[in-house]
Parts: structure tokens; sequence; C-alpha cells
């Protein structure tokens, strides 16, 4: 049973790519590799510094082979980046990612209003470009978009995620990320999907991505532990979303579900203090309010000091006597 026991999970953070790509302001380059540099330092597993789209889809990362470039690799960090075609791929390439990972859309329409391609014409250039990762001995992810939920076409079946994993399985990519876009899933969904996943493709490294838009996204997070997954997709401060699903907002706030695993006292290998800093540093980057809540409270047990008038109160009911 691995409902409950602490686990060993495997975070990898996405603000510089999900993160940025839905700010309005430009984040220069060289914050961009200081920000990226600094999270090398903090435990993660993988970092998706990125994405090789096109910048006019996504202005934010057009700046996607001077981040590659310049960033410093933190060792056993797995440095990613997102590709949508055979364009994105030879960049990635060409820019020296460590992983490629790919991106489709469960749902038809939202892949035609995010990537312009229907399913199958994602499908078969991403089948060329997992030939082309292969030659170059590049690992492959496939993050599958709108998995529990579509903002434009509802209810997205099981059966159309499974038969979407099963063919990018049969072509040989090491894992999948089911993603919730737009913030649709619940934890029943979310239990009875990862274990679907994880029962029938027992080879696949599966990473689960939430969105927090319904305030779902801890406990959707809890409930693909119970699942079973053990890698997460997660973005400091919560900023993110996907321009082009309607209604997006940003994702679980990395800092704020790693104090609550540590709490439960799962293993995520990173430093919560440096990531509350590494926080106040991105806010001061994107300059609004971040969606997150951990860096404002505290973690569970900082202390707060009573109020002033504290011997006073102590005081009074010390005079009312026992039972006063
Ligand atoms: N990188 C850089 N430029 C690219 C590119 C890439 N990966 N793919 C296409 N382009 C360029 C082409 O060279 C062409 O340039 P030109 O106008 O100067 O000739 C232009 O973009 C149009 O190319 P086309 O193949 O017709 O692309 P499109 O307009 O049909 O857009 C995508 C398709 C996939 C490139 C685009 O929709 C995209 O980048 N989407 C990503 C969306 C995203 O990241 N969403 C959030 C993450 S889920
Ligand atoms: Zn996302």
């Amino acid at each position: 049973m691995q409902n409950g026991k602490p686990a060993r999970l495997y975070i990898n953070e996405v603000a510089t790519r999900d993160g940025f790509q839905m700010e309005g302001r430009f984040i220069p380059t060289a914050d961009k590799v200081a920000l990226i540099d600094r999270l090398g330092g903090l435990g993660y597993a993988k970092i998706e510094v990125t994405s090789f789209t096109s910048p006019k889809a996504i202005p934010a990362l057009a700046d996607g082979e001077a981040v590659m470039q310049r960033i410093q690799r933190a060792p056993g960090v797995v440095y990613t980046a997102l590709i949508p075609n055979r364009r994105g791929a030879e960049r990635a390439l060409a820019a020296g990612v460590d992983e490629f990972n790919l991106v489709m859309s469960c749902s038809e329409t939202h892949n035609l209003c995010n990537l312009r391609m229907t399913r199958e014409q994602s499908f078969a250039q991403l089948a060329e470009v997992i030939a082309l990762a292969r030659a170059a001995a590049v690992p492959v992810n496939v993050s599958l978009s709108c998995v529990f939920g579509c903002p434009m076409e509802g209810e997205v079946e099981p059966a159309t995620v499974m038969g979407w994993i099963a063919r990018f399985a049969a072509l040989g990519v090491a894992g999948i990320t089911l993603c919730d876009t737009t913030g649709m899933a619940y934890p029943n969904q979310v239990q009875a999907l990862c274990g679907q996943a994880i029962a029938r493709q027992p080879a696949l490294a599966i990473t689960a991505h939430f969105h927090d838009t319904r305030a779902m996204g801890a406990v959707n997070t809890l409930a693909a532990i119970a699942a079973g997954i053990r890698r997460f997709d997660m973005s400091l401060g919560g900023i993110g979303g996907c321009p082009y699903a309607p209604g997006a907002s940003g994702n679980v706030a990395t800092e704020d579900i790693v104090h609550m695993l540590d709490c439960m006292g799962h293993d995520t290998g990173l430093d919560l203090a440096g990531l509350i800093e590494a926080a106040g540093a991105l806010e001061a980057l994107v300059q609004h309010p971040l969606p997150a809540q951990v860096s404002r409270a505290g973690v569970r047990l900082k202390r707060h000091l009573p109020p002033l008038d504290f011997e006073q109160i102590v005081a009074r009911a010390q005079g009312r006597g026992a039972g006063g």
C-alpha cells in the first residue's frame, strides 16, 4: 500500500517555462539565467529551462538558445525544454538540452489553438522528432495537455488519453507528463487516471502536472502520490498557464507543495528555505505578487509573538482564580 507512506519524490521546476510564458513583462535573459542558476543548487531533479516554440506564439521565451547556452549546469539536474515541432527540436538540439519535452494536447480543439495542428499532424511531426532524438541519444518526455478535461471541449475520455500514451510508448519515449492545463482535475479522477496509466505503462516514467486554477492542486498532488506517481511538475511562486487555453492560471506553487510534502514526511530533495528565498527574487522579476502562500505566511512552525498586552491578559486571567 503506497497510500500515506513517505516517498522519495522528484520535482521538475517549470517556472521559467510554464511560468514565464504567461508573464506580461519580458524577463531579461540575464535574469532568467541567474534564476535558473540559483534553482540549480536547490535539489531539483529537473528544470524546464525554456521552450523552443515560435517567438510569435510565445514571445516571452524567444531567447531560448541564449538562456540554454548561458546557464551553469548543476550536477545531477536534467535541463529540459518544451518542444512543439521539428523546428523546435532542431533548435533544442543545437542549444544542448539534456531532454526533449514534446508537447501535444489530448483535446483536438486545444491542440489546434495551441499548436495550429490537428492531433494527427502533431503526432506525425513528433514521431519524426523522436527519431531525431534517438539518433542524437537525447531522452524524450511527452507532455500531454488537457488530460483531465479541456476548457473548450469539456470532458476528455480516459480512453483517449490512454490511446495517445500507448502510441507514444510504442515510439520508445521514456516518459509521459499528464497535464491538467486549466485546473479541471479532481482527486478521485486523478487517482483513477494516474493509476490506469501506471498499470498500463509500467516502463514509462509518468509525471503529474497540476494547475491550481480551482484550488485542487494540493489535493490532486496527494491523490497522484496515492496512485503511485513520484514525479511532479511545479512552478515557483505558483506562476504559469497556457496562453492558448482560455481561463488558464498558475501551476501548483513549488514552495507551497514542498512545504506540505515536508510536513507529511515525503522527501522531495528540495531546500524549502532556499525555495522561499528564490521566490522573493522571482517576485521582483515578475513585478507582481505571487499566488503562492507559504512565502507570505511562513512555514507551519513559524512562531509569532503574542499581542503587546499579553502580560495584562495573563494577570487578568490569574486574578479570576481557578474556574473563573
Ligand atoms: N521555433 C522558432 N520558430 C518557429 C518554430 C519554432 N519551433 N516553429 C515555427 N517557427 C516559425 C517558422 O519558421 C515561421 O517563421 P516565418 O513566419 O518567419 O516564416 C513561423 O514560425 C510560422 O511557422 P509555422 O510552421 O506555420 O507555425 P505556426 O504558425 O503554424 O505555429 C507552432 C505552430 C507550433 C510553431 C506555434 O503554434 C507554437 O510555437 N506554439 C507553442 C504554443 C505554446 O508553447 N503554448 C504553451 C505551452 S503548452
Ligand atoms: Zn502547464
